[in-house]
């Protein structure tokens, strides 16, 4: 019999707190996870070990559909290499926001993130996931954070991570981003009109994941 399945929707600039909640609720409920960032992410890593230029709409076209890309819990794999650190940096950030300007790309690569719509359920982390690959979400979040906050958290987890990272720079490159993501023609970073809307400038990861786990509860036990 065919059964729905439940997608939670979480969207948000970069440095909003998505990653860290989505991957956390996906845990908490047993669900599957999309990273739709790190899908447009190595897709820009790929044009470029392809040399494939970013102009070039048509290759590009042709690489998202044939990505060889698998998610596998944590890790990223291209081609059978492990890119889960390589895709992180800002240099490749900032290439997949240029790609993801382009509609066709965007298009090219619906089908791919719908595919990760598998039963118990799907928790989607991204800009368009409410909008645009999952208008039909049960829950729908749209998180964000003053652009120094989120300037101050990517600079601490690049640190961590052993990056050699200048804050200032970090939030310029931040806001250039947000600037690019919001204003694109094509599915640009905004909430869905049903969205709940959450700041998350003032409070800690684990109270964020409070409201929102149990608003999805709630929502889950009518679904
Ligand atoms: O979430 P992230 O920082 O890994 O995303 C990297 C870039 O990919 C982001 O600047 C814009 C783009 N992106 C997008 O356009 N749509 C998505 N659903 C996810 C990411």
């Amino acid at each position: 019999m065919f059964q729905r399945v439940p997608v939670l929707t979480i969207d948000g600039p970069s440095g909003s707190g998505k990653g860290t909640l989505s991957r956390s609720l996906a845990m908490h409920f047993g669900w599957h996870f999309l990273d739709s960032g790190a899908l447009y992410r190595v897709l820009a890593l790929y044009a470029l070990q392809q040399h494939c230029r970013y102009d070039d709409v048509r290759r590009l076209v042709e690489l998202a559909r044939s990505l060889p890309v698998i998610f596998l819990d944590e890790q990223v794999i291209l081609n059978e290499v492990d890119v889960s650190l390589t895709i992180r940096t800002e240099d490749c950030g900032s290439a997949a926001s240029t790609v993801a300007v382009i509609p066709e790309v965007r298009k090219a690569l619906l089908d791919r993130q719908r595919e990760f719509a598998k039963l118990p359920g799907l928790v989607a982390d991204g800009r368009d996931m409410g909008t645009i690959v999952f208008p039909n979400a049960f829950f729908k979040v749209y998180l964000d954070a003053s652009a120094h906050e989120r300037a101050k958290r990517r600079y601490l987890q690049l640190k961590r991570a052993g990056y050699n990272v200048n804050l200032h720079d970090l939030e310029a490159d931040i806001m250039q981003r947000d600037e690019r993501d919001k204003t694109r023609a094509v599915a640009p970073l905004r909430p869905a009109t049903d969205a709940m809307i959450v700041d998350t400038t003032d409070k800690s990861i684990d109270d964020v994941f409070a409201i929102i786990s149990s608003e999805a509860q709630r929502r889950l036990s009518k679904f």
